[in-house]
């Protein structure tokens, strides 16, 4: 099963992806994590030691040299559009409480046509990942879906977005879904989060007509303390931990429906 989690900047994509990472390997599944936000917090959301020590793919200067044949920063060199990347997760990845994770790093944004050894790079292991292998991979995202294109989209499962009671996160919500459709990525569903009363989950329902809700996840202060004091997010709330694994009940059948592109 592959499943990206977009969203605005703050909404709670890490947390979701961590959650959900953490509940399908506790529940026997192979789950790697992958980290497709530059300025992302996955690894320390999972628990991962040092993990403000590692070093993301797309900073890799010599890997992507190697793979592409180009120097990063050299646009003006050629390089291999399809590069060797699938004894990368082997060697890149690492392991904690049973997720593996890798972090991709940034994706360079530009005008069309705009492209570089680093982004080839990232493209063909994005693509490996989702085509090609057999685990549940869960992708943490930034508030676009760069890191997809027509070649994935068909793999991804599931494109969730989250949202929080506020105008300018439904605004985002249909801007990644009109941005998925383009690519031909249909099966998007919303998660509500940060939900303080039933009138914010009718404000999300009555905003977002004919989306796919997949669960609402409560505010939680147990949270912002835990941030506060530097502890352990993911333990911190029981209902929020209660509340992504229905999210995962309602994910499983997607997981056990043979995939009818294999
Ligand atoms: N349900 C919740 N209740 C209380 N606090 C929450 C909740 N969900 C997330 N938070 C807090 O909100 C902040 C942002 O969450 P998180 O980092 O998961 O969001 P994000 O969408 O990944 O952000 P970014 O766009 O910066 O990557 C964190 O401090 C997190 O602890
Ligand atoms: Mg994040």
């Amino acid at each position: 099963m592959k499943i990206a989690i977009s969203g605005k900047g703050g909404v709670g994509k890490t947390l979701l992806a961590s959650l959900l990472a953490k509940t399908f390997a506790e529940s026997g599944y192979s789950v790697l994590a992958i980290d497709a936000d530059p300025d992302s917090n996955l690894a320390a959301t999972l628990g991962f030691p040092d993990s403000d020590k590692i070093t993301p793919i797309s900073e890799m200067k010599e890997l992507v040299e190697e793979r592409t044949g180009a120097r990063p920063g050299r646009a003006e060199s050629f390089f291999k559009l399809n590069p060797k990347v699938d004894d990368l997760p082997e060697k890149y990845s690492l392991k904690h409480n049973g997720i593996r994770l890798m972090a991709m790093g940034r994706v360079k944004k530009g005008g069309t046509g705009c492209y570089c050894p680093e982004n080839a790079l990232l493209q063909a292991l994005v693509t490996h990942l989702l085509l090609a292998r057999d685990e549940v991979v869960i992708l943490d995202m930034e508030a676009g879906i760069e890191h997809l294109g027509r070649a994935t989209a068909k793999a991804v499962d599931k494109l969730i977005v989250v949202v929080e009671p506020g105008r300018r996160s439904v605004e985002t919500a249909y801007k990644i879904d009109k941005l998925a459709k383009d690519i031909g990525l249909h099966n998007l569903a919303i998660v509500g989060n940060k939900l303080r009363n039933p009138l914010e989950r009718e404000f999300l329902i009555s905003n977002l007509p004919g989306f796919e809700f997949l669960g609402f996840i409560p505010y939680d202060q147990a949270l912002v303390d835990a941030d506060l004091a530097n502890l352990p997010l993911l333990n911190s709330s029981q209902q929020i931990i209660n509340e992504v694994k229905n999210i995962y009940q309602a994910l499983l059948p997607i997981a056990q429906t043979p995939n009818p592109r294999n």
